[in-house]
């Protein structure tokens, strides 16, 4: 996975993914928390792929889609005879991912008596698949992941803290969609194309009345939501523009007067937005020709594309 793969132009979001190519190459445990549907997953699987990891297993398991009694078997495995159906060893997870990366999703979710095992683990890269009194050794990346609060999983004593310090050397928050607005048309074009793609449909894009919509939506669900969401319009539309009612009842009951009065500061934003995007469409997304157009200089133009979160679509 390369950057170009993950979208996102937001100062904050792409912050992120610096870091997280930085300490790809590192080695250490990180702990990811965002929303569901911030990109957890993906941002686990770009620091895999970019470490020295990359050419070994990436695997994830996310601890709340499992029930208590299996997750131990799951990640640990067990011993032949371990119970009276095990009639042949099991390896588990952390042998599965071994010279790899394992990501442990929903963290707050693993009983506590596994975090001490996995904490284990992460001190000595040893572990005791159930029935055995052998230790074993894996050399495994641990990524843990949670949608809920840090402070209040410890808190509420589902995170064990000894565990989440050592998880914690590297920590990672994904913004949510909505505090990365800018963010959305970009994220739709991407999946507008993707969609189109294969459904083999000819979409040029999204109507002016949808694409306001969208940007003031709040999204709690997220990229995976907006995703979802595009595919369905992508799928309904009949039109080469997806309208808004291609998005079915996705904004009902969100307002849709939010836009309609505001400071006048940001009026003028949204104007100077909209024109300067018209310039750039126009010009084929040519700074050099659109500053002339404009008879503005191109470094201003600059400052205005990233201060107005200009993005291509
Ligand atoms: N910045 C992005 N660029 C492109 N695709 C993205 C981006 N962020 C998320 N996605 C896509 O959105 C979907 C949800 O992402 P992901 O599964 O990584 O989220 P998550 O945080 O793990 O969600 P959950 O908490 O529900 O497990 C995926 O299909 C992913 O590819
Ligand atoms: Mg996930």
């Amino acid at each position: 996975m390369s950057y170009n793969t993950i979208i996102g132009e937001n100062p904050q979001f792409r912050l992120v993914i610096e870091t997280a190519a930085k300490v790809a190459a590192l080695d250490t445990p990180v702990l990811i928390t965002g929303e569901s549907g911030t990109g957890k997953e993906m941002l686990a699987r770009f620091i895999h792929e970019n470490s020295s990891r990359s050419a070994k297993p990436f695997i994830a398991v996310n601890m709340s889609a499992i029930p208590d009694n299996l997750l131990e078997n799951e990640l640990f495995g067990h011993v032949r005879g371990a119970y009276t159906d095990a009639s042949d060893d099991y390896g588990g997870k952390i042998a599965a991912a071994e010279g790899g990366t394992l990501m442990l999703d929903e963290i707050g979710d693993m009983p506590l008596m596994l975090q001490t095992k996995l904490l284990r683990f992460l001190q000595f890269k040893t572990y005791e698949p159930i029935g055995s009194n052998e230790m074993k050794t894996a050399d495994v990346r641990i990524i843990a992941a949670t949608n809920k609060n840090l402070f209040n999983l410890l808190n509420d004593g589902l995170l064990r803290e000894d565990l989440y310090y050592r998880l914690n050397v590297v920590q990672m928050k994904l913004p949510a969609l909505r505090d990365r607005r800018s963010d959305i048309p970009v994220l739709a074009g991407a999946f507008i194309g993707r969609c189109a793609a294969h459904y083999d449909k000819v979409i040029t894009g999204i109507s002016e009345e949808a694409m306001q919509r969208m940007c003031a939506f709040d999204w709690p669900g997220n990229v995976r939501q907006l995703e979802n969401a595009i595919e369905r319009a992508v799928v309904l539309a009949e039109q080469p523009e997806i309208q808004l009612s291609d998005f079915e009842q996705i904004f009902d009951g969100a307002s849709a007067e939010t836009e309609i009065i505001m400071p006048l500061k940001d009026a003028i934003d949204g104007f100077k937005k909209e024109y300067i995007t018209k310039a750039l469409q126009a010009n084929g997304w040519n700074q050099g020709r659109t500053a002339k157009a404009l008879d503005i200089e191109r470094t201003y133009l600059n400052r205005l594309i990233k201060t107005l979160h200009i993005t291509k679509y």
